[in-house]
């Protein structure tokens, strides 16, 4: 295969992001129309997958084609936590009673799955979040810092700040190289691509059930 794998899964996966850029949700909510209740309740769907990720990544730290994507400074988990208890006032107890949306369950069930037992599914589920984390999700601090007045950088929007990452395209060209190298054929990679869309189809589901949930009462 001449393309590289990371133009490749680039390129398969454009038209499912601006499905996911521009679902109704992410509209309304980037387009400061939503309270701070829906940008929490976002929040605490992303608690759910990244728990998932992140558990996940533990078993598959020396696997060949998983393992060296897993890097430490991208851990959202911890952050996630500071953000939660901050948008719940402080309160210790934000974790009870908190469900994740079906739709959430969908995804974190199958992010499991793939960590369990397909690594390279799992690196497709790592790349469509983290690399997206470390792209649009810079936009998507910016404008909720602004609509919700959270501090720069602090309380509220730490799962976008990534403090072990000082330059985020440089970061991005490595991983990139990583995709590049993944040590699979081509059927294998083909099937990560279909993974990826799988992946991006995951999580306009759940903006889905989010704008259901808040939904516009123009
Ligand atoms: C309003 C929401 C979003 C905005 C504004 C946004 C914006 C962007 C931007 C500006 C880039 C950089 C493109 C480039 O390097 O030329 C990017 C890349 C990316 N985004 Fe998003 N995005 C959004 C939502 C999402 C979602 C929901 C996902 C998936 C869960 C996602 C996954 C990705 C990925 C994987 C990349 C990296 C593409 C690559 O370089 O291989 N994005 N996004």
């Amino acid at each position: 295969m001449d393309t590289p794998f990371s133009t490749l899964i680039r390129t398969a996966s454009q038209e499912a992001h601006t499905e996911a850029e521009t679902s109704t949700f992410m509209g309304d909510l980037l387009g400061g129309k939503l309270g701070v209740d829906a940008y929490t309740r976002y929040t605490e769907q992303l608690w759910f997958v990244y728990r998932a990720m992140e558990d996940g990544a533990e078993a598959l730290r020396d696997d060949p084609v998983a393992g060296p994507f897993i890097q430490a400074e991208l851990a959202r988990t911890a952050e996630l936590e500071r953000d939660l208890a901050h948008l719940h006032g402080g309160a210790a107890d934000w974790r009870e009673g908190l469900r994740p949306l079906p739709a959430t369950a969908a995804y974190v069930d199958r992010v499991a799955e793939c960590a369990r037992s397909w690594p390279g599914g799992f690196v497709a589920h790592h790349y469509t979040r983290y690399l997206g984390d470390l792209s649009g999700g810079q936009i998507i601090r910016d404008k909720a810092e602004r609509t919700w007045g959270f501090a720069r950088k602090g309380d509220g929007v730490r799962f976008y700040v990534f403090e072990g990452i000082s330059n985020p395209a440089a970061f991005k060209r490595a991983y990139r190289e990583l995709l590049d190298g993944v040590p699979v054929d081509d059927l294998e990679k083909m099937r990560i691509v279909d993974e990826c869309k799988r992946a991006f189809a995951l999580n306009t589901g759940v903006f889905r059930a989010l704008g259901a949930e808040f939904p516009l009462s123009a």
